[in-house]
């Protein structure tokens, strides 16, 4: 008998933490449900409510009754429209049994890494990086090694890279345009990846969450799509920021026939693929293309813009980033420098709800994260209480 035993957790969980944005959220909802008005940039998703044609594909495949289990790897209709749009606007080479539904970005890419790691196994990856990355790698007992992306920039990112590889090392993971800081890499600091990873025989993980949301310049280039990397990279895409679709947990992933299995066995036995009638709505928002962003992105980038200039009138330096959701600047003078006690102060004195920068990675600290997707509201009455509080606490 022992019956004041009990199994511990499996140590797998040992390595892999739980985000720490939720705890910002819930100090957020502590205040709101205290009834004080909070300055809130701490999120990440779209502003705008999801297209209303999509919501009707949805209802409408509801009144046909397209409620049943559906094949685990998505219904065929939306894997057909997935590979049109991977081969024709991401311009990546694959076969037909390429693309995997799945629920949403995150779940593409806890196959992805499932597919790929063995403990012990080495991941390179940029920082500043999406937090839960390095969860995720730390769940398939891997080790993430962190390339600095700024100082890697200035020497090339290809000896950047070579300088941390090591016999472990499995593979890439490339986010591009980044969660945190906004920056695309250029198209040839991608082929430069792209020939590192061929030379020494690596696989990428490509996260393009954010592909969708480019203001300026060239746009994002797929690494699937460049010579001999299709055969070597898993890109994982999501319908939450480019249809505004956070909420239904769509997305895709494509890979190549090695991976394909893997990919396909993790999805069936986690949630054995996506509800049905989303999975139309998906068919809706893709034969769509790039519709509704393109109706969007005057509004971001009008937000965007107010929040630099509110920011920098509070003594923040900070130039608009390319793509994406956020500004990522570095925390001002009349700031404390660690960002977990900055972000803190802010909200607790000014109450104004940000992200600290060390949760994207030990390059993120100094740093603080806004999303400017909010409302236009929220961008004026944010800006204003941080200029006043700039003011008062520069004066103390
Ligand atoms: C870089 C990046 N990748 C992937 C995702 C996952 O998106 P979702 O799981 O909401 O589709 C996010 C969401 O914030 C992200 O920022």
């Amino acid at each position: 008998m022992n019956e004041g035993a009990f199994p511990p957790t499996a140590r797998r969980f040992e390595s892999v933490g739980f985000s720490e944005i939720v705890k910002v959220r819930n100090r957020v909802m502590e205040l709101l449900a205290a009834g004080q008005k909070v300055w809130r940039f701490e999120g990440g998703e779209p502003w705008m409510d999801s297209p209303e044609p999509v919501k009707a594909a949805m209802g409408d495949a509801l009144s046909r009754n397209q409620t049943r289990y559906a094949p685990s790897s998505g219904i065929p209709e939306l894997r057909r429209t997935i590979l049109e749009k991977v081969r024709t606007r991401n311009g990546i080479p694959c076969d037909d049994e390429a693309p995997v539904v799945v629920n949403g970005g995150m779940q593409g890419l806890f196959a992805a890494f499932s597919t790929l790691l063995d403990p012990g196994d080495e991941v390179l990856l940029f920082s500043p990086y999406w937090t839960p990355i390095v969860d995720l790698i730390g769940y398939h007992k891997a080790q993430a090694v962190l390339v600095p992306t700024a100082a890697a920039r200035r020497q090339g990112l290809a000896s950047a890279l070579a300088e941390k590889t090591t016999p472990r090392t499995k593979l890439i993971y490339w986010n591009s345009p980044n969660n945190p800081t906004g920056d695309v890499f250029s198209r040839a600091e991608t082929e430069a990846v792209a020939e590192f990873a061929r030379e020494r025989g690596l696989a990428v993980i490509s996260d393009e969450a954010y592909e969708d949301l480019v203001y300026e310049g060239e746009p994002v280039v797929a690494i699937g799509s460049l010579p001999g990397m299709s055969e070597r990279t898993i890109t994982c895409y999501t319908l939450s920021k480019s249809y505004s679709m956070t909420g239904w947990r769509l997305g895709y992933v494509v890979a190549p026939a090695r991976y394909q299995k893997a990919i396909k066995t993790v999805v069936l036995y986690t949630t054995n693929g996506v509800s049905t009638p989303t999975q139309w709505a998906g068919v809706e928002a893709l034969t769509r293309g790039t519709e509704f962003v393109a109706e969007w992105r005057a509004g971001y980038r009008s937000r965007r813009d107010r929040l630099v200039a509110g920011l920098k009138s509070a003594g923040f330096e900070i130039e608009p980033p390319r793509a994406a959701l956020y500004l990522f600047p570095r925390t001002p003078s009349w700031l404390p420098s660690d960002s977990r006690a900055a972000a803190r102060v802010l909200l607790d004195e000014a109450k104004i709800a940000t992200v600290p920068g060390i949760v994207f990675g030990p390059e993120g600290e100094g740093h603080l994260r806004f999303s400017f997707s909010v409302s236009e509201d929220m961008i004026a009455g944010g800006a204003e209480a941080l200029a006043a509080f700039a003011s008062a606490t520069s004066g103390r």
